[in-house]
């Protein structure tokens, strides 16, 4: 196991930790298998009761390593990051989250697919597809107009808005805005305490039910972003804006028509 994804387990709860401090948590790779592997062996554990996923006090994480997208790009559902997300999205018990500094791109998708998430009033999250050259990813072209709206959606993800962590609050994406990373994973960890004391089945089962009403046209809009995005990281486009990070420059997307 990686230790860029730091394993933690006290009694019921299992606590995943991004640490690549240095590259501001961006997730590689193998944080990404590191990640599945841990979610897929809690799903079959019967004494993890709920998992929380963090980062460190100054930041969750900057999104997916952009040198992996331009060198080693996800090629489809077998992928780690694929594996990741349909386990986080299929796991049948609580997953909370504790939030601070950036949560950028997939560092906020994850967040819609979490139960509970506490966050840093003054976290800075962010949807870039478009500003890359992508689209969005793992449902949120779904739920993210679900949350807010198609006006406020369309600020969120065809124009790459940021916002704070207490904007997350008034949209829907998370519970609590706290005052600052420690606050919030304070406050996480006793709402997992909390969730520990409940009735096992009931949570699980109740969880389904919350999202049973859209699950399967959740898992089919999944599909096909995760095809388009796949696609587009091939495309001229994402390869300027990609390039343009790794290069400390402003993208030029003046040659494309
Ligand atoms: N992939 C790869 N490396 C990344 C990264 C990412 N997503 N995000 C940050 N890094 C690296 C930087 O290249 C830098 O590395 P270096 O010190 O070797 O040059 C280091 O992490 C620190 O990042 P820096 O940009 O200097 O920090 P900052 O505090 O000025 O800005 C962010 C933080 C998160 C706002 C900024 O790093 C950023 O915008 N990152 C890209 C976010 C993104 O587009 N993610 C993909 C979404 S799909």
């Amino acid at each position: 196991m990686s230790e860029q994804i730091l394993i933690e387990r006290e009694e019921g709860l299992l606590t995943l930790r991004l640490n690549r401090p240095d590259k501001m948590n961006a997730l590689t790779r193998t944080m990404y298998a590191g990640l599945a592997d841990a979610l897929e062996a809690a799903q079959e554990d019967r004494s993890v009761r709920v998992v929380l996923i963090t980062g460190n006090a100054e930041c969750f994480t900057s999104g997916n390593d952009i040198v992996d997208f331009l060198q080693e790009p996800p090629s489809g559902p077998d992928s780690a990051v694929f594996r990741f997300m349909r386990a986080l999205m299929e796991f049948t018990k609580p997953v909370v989250a504790a939030v601070a500094g950036p949560a950028v791109g997939i560092g906020t998708t994850l967040l819609l697919h979490c139960d509970q998430v506490f966050i840093a009033k003054g976290a800075k999250l962010k949807m870039p597809f478009v500003n890359l050259g992508l689209c969005p990813e793992f449902g949120s072209s779904f739920l993210v107009p679900r949350l807010v709206g198609p006006v406020k959606a369309s600020s969120l993800l065809l124009r790459g808005e940021g916002f704070t962590g207490v904007q997350a609050v008034a949209y829907g994406i998370a519970n609590e805005a706290l005052e600052d990373g420690a606050a919030a994973l304070e406050r996480a960890r006793e709402v997992c305490q909390a969730f520990q004391q409940l009735p096992p089945a009931a949570v699980a089962l109740s969880k389904r039910l919350l999202k049973a009403p859209f699950i399967e046209e959740l898992r089919r809009v999944v599909a096909e972003e995760g095809q388009h995005f796949v696609q587009r990281l091939h495309s001229p486009e994402a390869h300027e804006a990609l390039s343009a990070f790794t290069q400390r420059r402003q993208p030029d997307f003046s040659k494309f028509l």
